[in-house]
C-alpha cells in the first residue's frame, strides 16, 4: 500500500522481515483479514496499492487449489473491498505469464489469448477479470503486470 511513507502489509508466510527497508512502515497482517487491513487504511493516507502478495507455486496449486483460490482470489477481494470502503482507486496487480498457458506462438504479446493450465494461473486470471469489472462499476484504475 502506498502513501508518502510507504506502508507494507505482509503475513510473512514466505519471505523475511529483515529484508524490509527500514524506511517502510511494516505491518504483519493478512490481506484476507479486514481487521488487519482497516487500521492501515484508517491510519495512513493511502493513494495506491501495489499488490504482490500471493501463493505462487504452480505444482502446489494443482495439489491444493483451495489454498490458491482462497489466498489469491478471496483475499484479494477482501483487499479490493477495503480499498473501495476507503475510496482508494489506484491498484497495481502482480499477475503472471501463467495466465497465457501454452501459446502456439514464440513471442507472447499482451494481446495473446489467455488460457491458463493450472489453478495458480487461473487464480490470477480471475483477479484480472474482477479488476475489469471493478473498473467499469467503481471507477478503479488498475494496471496488470504479467511477470515471466
Ligand atoms: N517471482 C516470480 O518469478 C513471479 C512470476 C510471476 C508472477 N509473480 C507474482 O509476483 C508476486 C510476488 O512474487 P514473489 O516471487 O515475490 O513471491 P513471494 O512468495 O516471495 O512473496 C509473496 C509475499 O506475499 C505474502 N503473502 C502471501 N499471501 C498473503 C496474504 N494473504 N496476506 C499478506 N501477505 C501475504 C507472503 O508472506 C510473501 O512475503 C506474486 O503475486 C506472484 O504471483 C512472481
Amino acid at each position: 500500500m502506498l502513501h508518502r511513507k510507504r506502508s507494507l502489509c505482509c503475513n510473512l508466510s514466505t519471505g523475511h522481515r529483515y529484508l524490509v527497508d527500514d524506511r517502510a512502515v511494516f505491518v504483519q497482517g493478512d490481506l484476507g483479514n479486514k481487521a488487519d487491513l482497516e487500521p492501515i487504511f484508517e491510519k495512513y493516507p493511502i493513494q495506491a496499492v501495489i499488490h504482490f502478495a500471493a501463493n505462487s507455486l504452480v505444482g502446489e496449486s494443482v495439489v491444493n487449489p483451495l489454498k490458491y483460490y482462497q489466498n489469491n482470489v478471496a483475499a484479494t477481494l477482501t483487499l479490493l473491498e477495503t480499498m473501495l470502503k476507503y475510496n482508494v482507486k489506484n491498484f497495481i496487480f502482480s499477475s503472471t505469464a501463467a495466465t497465457y498457458g501454452i501459446p502456439n506462438v514464440e513471442l507472447i504479446t499482451e494481446d495473446c489469448p489467455t488460457n491458463p493450465i493450472n489453478p495458480y494461473g487461473r487464480s490470477k486470471l480471475m483477479i484480472e477479470q474482477i479488476l475489469a469489472d471493478f473498473a467499469s462499476a467503481y471507477g478503479l484504475n488498475y494496471v496488470v503486470l504479467r511477470y515471466f
